[in-house]
């Protein structure tokens, strides 16, 4: 987790590492910090909280000018969010100044070893030891600073992206990274290094993302020269010509950018599918699936891994995969399946989906998945993530970026890919049949345009949310399709409103939920239109007869459940199983509304990150 920036050139670096900084705040936004290089020594300001906070106290304690500078903010791993343990660190001599984004797993042994040569530490971090292990070897070794970074790289186990810089040599940065994420922006006699590229979208279209176990020493008058850590190879690196834009970034007339993520989904879904889906012509075409459907085809089966609310749209894929595609599938939280000694064959495909591509969990099922001899297909958003270039092939859903720590617009346009690869999965194994097959092409098409009347229903889910705002808990119940949904809709109140909540496959209430049930309770039902519904509607009644109060998405016309329900809130008709996509959109509205109502920070609900790169 965490977000690193830093800046050498001939601006001012102050303004572009804040700014920076606060579009890298949903990597974690517990504590932040800058140092600066001033002209004659550094300039080092940090704090807990967020970099609003930072800001405020930059004005009062530090002299902000200066063309070199790196900066930070944290989610804390290794002692707990204070001053002293953010970002930067300084090195014993005050020399080295470094920010880190993962984790050193070894630290405690290097700490040792460095106390015992006379080092000392003011706070509880591992990247103070790095910074500190770094000086060492620099020592010892009579080295430059790029040359201590690559030995001291080489003696440490765990993950990082690191920016380290030397007052004594204040024309140069050195990065490096494993397991986190490093861009470093190409400008004209300037150069930018970030966690991604929002933070100098505006300065330059060109990028070098860092593999692995690379490094690269950033030093002002020269190329980028990028190492590799374990055998010192000089790398040709690959500039990256970027697509985005600062209007993509910003909130663009929204309060949050949560909201504007959920109004963005008519048109993400749109690009999601655009020049792939050609409903009236029945083709769906995927670059990335073409030259390998065959092994897609001769599957025994699909394993998708992923974390959060990527897991759900795999569940909904679950259904749609074994419904069109005849294909068994399982479904895995990639935490558990990494460490579970899984059986892989290379018979298996995996499809690992996730918005950032950095999730450190997926990506270590994908490497194992790998190394057993499995195919290996990602579903991610962000292009150029370390997952979309770890997996042997797959497809970007073109949701552009996603900045509210809660996902929406992800999911809806994840399920909108793996539909598309189911359906063209059973086109070419025969399991679809071709009225069905373009039936759901047709719909599919629809989607946006039904996401779009969802979305008229805000005001009305906006009451609803009034009314229920203060309830202590909500449970949310769904059947077959609409199941991840109910997770997926529990999640979202859990993350930004921190009311518990809980979703549960409705049948299954019975089992056990159906205790918590009294007046108290709101239990919001999705209850369309579905080979379900009549199941549906009996637990609903269920519900009723225990008190608790109904809150039903149902399906526009609908009349059985309207009657029955205390509140509805309504979505146009599709089929069942795209119904995901539109069943979605009121659970979204409903938490943001009930999230807001309560005063919480929607786009940076606490503890949590957008990007988790810490296992
Ligand atoms: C974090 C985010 C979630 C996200 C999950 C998986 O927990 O807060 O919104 O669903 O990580 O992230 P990924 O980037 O792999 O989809």
């Amino acid at each position: 987790m965490c977000g690193i920036v830093g800046y050498i050139g001939k601006r001012e670096a102050y303004p572009i590492i804040l700014n920076g900084l606060k579009r890298l705040e949903y990597r974690g936004y517990d504590s932040a910090g800058i140092a600066l290089y001033d002209g004659s020594g550094i300039q080092l300001c940090k704090t807990q909280g967020k970099v609003s906070d930072l800001e405020q106290k930059v004005s009062s304690h530090i002299n902000t000018t200066g063309s070199l500078g790196i900066g930070h903010t944290r989610w804390a791993t290794h002692g707990v969010p204070n001053d002293i343990n953010s970002h930067p660190h300084y090195s014993n001599s005050g020399n080295l100044v470094i920010i880190h984004n993962g984790i050193i797993e070894n630290y405690a042994s290097i700490k040792k070893e460095l106390l015992k040569r006379g080092y000392t530490f003011q706070s509880d971090t591992d990247t103070e030891v790095l910074v500190n292990l770094i000086e060492e070897v620099k020592k010892q070794e009579d080295v430059k600073l790029g040359k201590a970074v690559q030995i001291a790289l080489n003696q440490v186990v765990g993950a990082y992206a690191i920016a380290v810089f030397d007052k004594n040599k204040p024309d140069e940065i050195v990065v490096a990274k494993l397991g986190s994420p490093l861009a470093i922006g190409i400008g004209e006699d300037e150069f930018f290094v970030a966690s991604d590229a929002t933070p100098f979208i505006e300065f330059t279209n060109n990028a070098i993302y860092l593999e692995d176990e690379e490094m690269a020493i950033i030093r002002l008058g020269r190329e980028v020269r990028v190492r590799k850590l374990k055998n010192d190879k000089l790398v040709d690196p690959y500039i990256q010509e970027l697509k985005l834009n600062l209007e993509q970034i910003e909130k663009g007339g929204y309060d949050h950018f949560m909201l504007k993520e959920i109004y963005e989904q008519p048109s993400v879904i749109k690009d999601t599918y655009r020049g792939r889906l050609l409903a009236k012509k029945g083709i769906v075409k995927l670059g990335g699936l073409e030259d390998h459907i065959q092994k897609f085809v001769n599957a025994n089966r699909i394993i998708i891994v992923a974390c959060g609310t990527s897991w759900h749209a795999g569940l909904v894929a679950e259904y749609i995969f074994e419904d069109w595609a005849r294909v068994p599938v399982e479904v895995e939280y990639a935490s558990e399946f990494r460490y579970r000694n899984p059986i892989i064959t290379e018979k298996d495909v995996v499809i690992a989906i996730s918005q950032s591509g950095e999730t450190a969990d997926t990506l270590a099922a994908i490497k194992l998945a790998k190394q057993k001899g499995a195919f290996v297909y990602g579903v991610c958003n962000v292009v150029g993530s370390t997952i979309s270039r770890e997996t042997h092939s797959g497809t970007y859903t073109h949701a552009g970026p996603e900045i509210g720590v809660a996902s929406t617009k992800a999911f809806t346009t994840q399920i909108t890919v793996l539909t598309m690869i189911a359906l063209r999965l059973a086109k070419e194994k025969g399991t679809i049949s071709q009225s069905n097959y373009m039936k759901h092409l047709h719909e599919l098409e629809l989607i946006p345009d039904h996401v779009g009347e969802a979305l008229k229903s805000d005001e009305k889910i906006q009451a609803i949310a009034k009314v229920f705002k203060d309830a202590a808990n909500f449970l949310y119940l769904g059947r077959g399709y609409n199941f991840p949904v109910a997770l997926e809709g529990a999640l979202k109140l859990k993350e930004i409103s921190y009311i518990h909540a809980e979703g549960y496959p409705a049948a299954e209430m019975k089992h056990g939920p159906i205790a918590l049930i009294d007046e108290q309770m709101p239990v919001v039902v999705i209850a369309v239109n579905s080979n379900h519904y009549e199941k549906v509607v009996s637990n609903i009644e269920e519900i009723k007869a225990r008190k608790g109060k109904i809150i039903a998405v149902v399906t526009e016309g609908d009349t059985t459940v309207k009657e029955l329900a205390d509140y509805i809130m309504e979505v146009p008709k599709t089929v069942e199983s795209l119904s995901p996509l539109v069943t979605t959109i009121p659970l979204q509205l409903l938490s943001y509304h009930i999230a807001v109502m309560l005063g919480k920070n929607v786009d940076q609900p606490r503890n949590l990150a957008k990007s988790v790169t810490v296992e």
